[in-house]
């Protein structure tokens, strides 16, 4: 591009320069600023200073002119110049360098997550999942499963009562009788919750714990197809090599009744505290149900037998991660629960 002939049209060419000042970095602007308004040899200093010399027809506009785009790329430069500088200011207080907040990813609790391992297997043999309500009436959660109220069974059941004749169920065997009123057999159920009793905390006492209740009804249900169903559950759940002990037991519910001993987790067998050197550790109460509740929730007990179960999955989950306390489960202490991130 040659040089331009005229003052005039070196004014048009600067003036179309200051749209360049818009997009130009520090060391450009300097340029800029050097190159036009220079007090020696800027373009636009030079043009100003030679008015003199310009014949007076034409000085007025000349001069007119070349105050106007020098006002004009002034403004443009120190526009800039403060963009650029508030720029540099906010990359400051941003630090790239800063790690990243952790992200906060909800899990299961470890008992939310062993109970729902173990109502899957029983899932495989045909059992469904249902829930019931944890305030029950008296006639649920006692007088139709065979247990009358002046009977000491009842009475070990330390009840919070919400009013007279309404509790909070102590265990979850009031369900076996509300799906028995509902459904004819053949019925497979089990059913996780929450259940009360007025014990105080301790390493191994919760006033608030969590039980599963198993219920099989239909015709020819034998004690071998109890035993059988245990075992199943017992084996997938802990090992296929877990011993499991049937004790002799009594709940009014149920006849015979059982308790379910699995061999210690913990020290297999040989004897620890926590087996209390029995090598041994009660996992559930069972038995076959009582024809009395069968009659009580209108199913007919000449035409079918049943087994129930009842088990405390917060005991299973100690058991499974070699928890101390039982308190822990239900203390909701972020750095306690954290550690089951990965799920069980
Ligand atoms: N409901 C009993 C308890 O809470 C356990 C149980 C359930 C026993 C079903 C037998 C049959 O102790």
């Amino acid at each position: 591009m040659s040089a331009p002939a005229t003052p005039h049209q070196e004014l048009d060419q600067i003036a179309g320069a200051v749209a360049d000042v818009a997009t130009a970095d520090a060391g450009r602007l300097a340029e800029l600023r050097t190159a036009y308004l220079g007090r020696k040899s800027g373009r636009l200093t030079q043009i100003l200073r030679s008015l003199g010399e310009v014949p007076p027809a034409e000085r007025r506009e000349l001069g007119r002119r070349a105050n106007e785009v020098k006002r004009a790329l002034e403004d443009a430069i120190s526009a800039r110049e403060s963009e650029l500088a508030r720029a540099e200011r906010g990359a400051r207080d941003l630090d790239l360098t800063m790690p990243g907040r952790p992200v906060w990813r909800g899990v299961l609790h470890p008992v939310q997550a062993v109970v729902d391992e173990i109502c899957d297997i029983f899932k495989e043999i045909g059992f469904t999942r249902v829930g019931g309500p944890e305030a029950e009436t008296e006639d649920y959660n006692f007088t139709k499963l065979n247990m009358p109220l002046d009977h000491p069974a009842a009475d070990e059941h330390d009840t919070f009562y919400l009013r007279p004749g309404v509790l909070l169920r102590t265990h979850t065997s009031p369900m076996q009788a509300r799906v028995m009123e509902r459904h004819q057999p053949p019925i497979r159920i089990v059913v996780p919750g929450r259940v009360y009793r007025r014990d105080s905390f301790d390493p191994s006492h919760s006033p608030v714990f969590e039980q599963i209740e198993g219920l099989a009804v239909d015709e020819g249900v034998s004690f071998v197809d109890f035993k059988a169903g245990i075992d199943f559950f017992v084996r997938r759940f802990f090992s296929t090599d877990t011993v499991v002990r049937f004790r002799p037991s009594f709940f009014p519910f149920t006849e015979p009744s059982a308790e379910v001993d699995v061999q210690c987790q913990i020290c297999r067998g040989s004897g620890c505290p926590t087996c209390k050197q029995t090598g041994f550790l009660e996992i559930m109460g069972a038995g076959m149900v009582h024809p009395a509740v069968f009659e009580n929730c209108g199913i007919d007990s000449e035409r079918y037998t049943g087994y129930a179960f009842g088990m405390g999955p917060d005991r299973i989950t100690m058991l499974r991660h070699g928890i101390p306390d039982i308190r822990l489960l239900y203390e909701s202490d972020m750095r306690f629960l954290a550690q089951f991130e990965e799920g069980r």
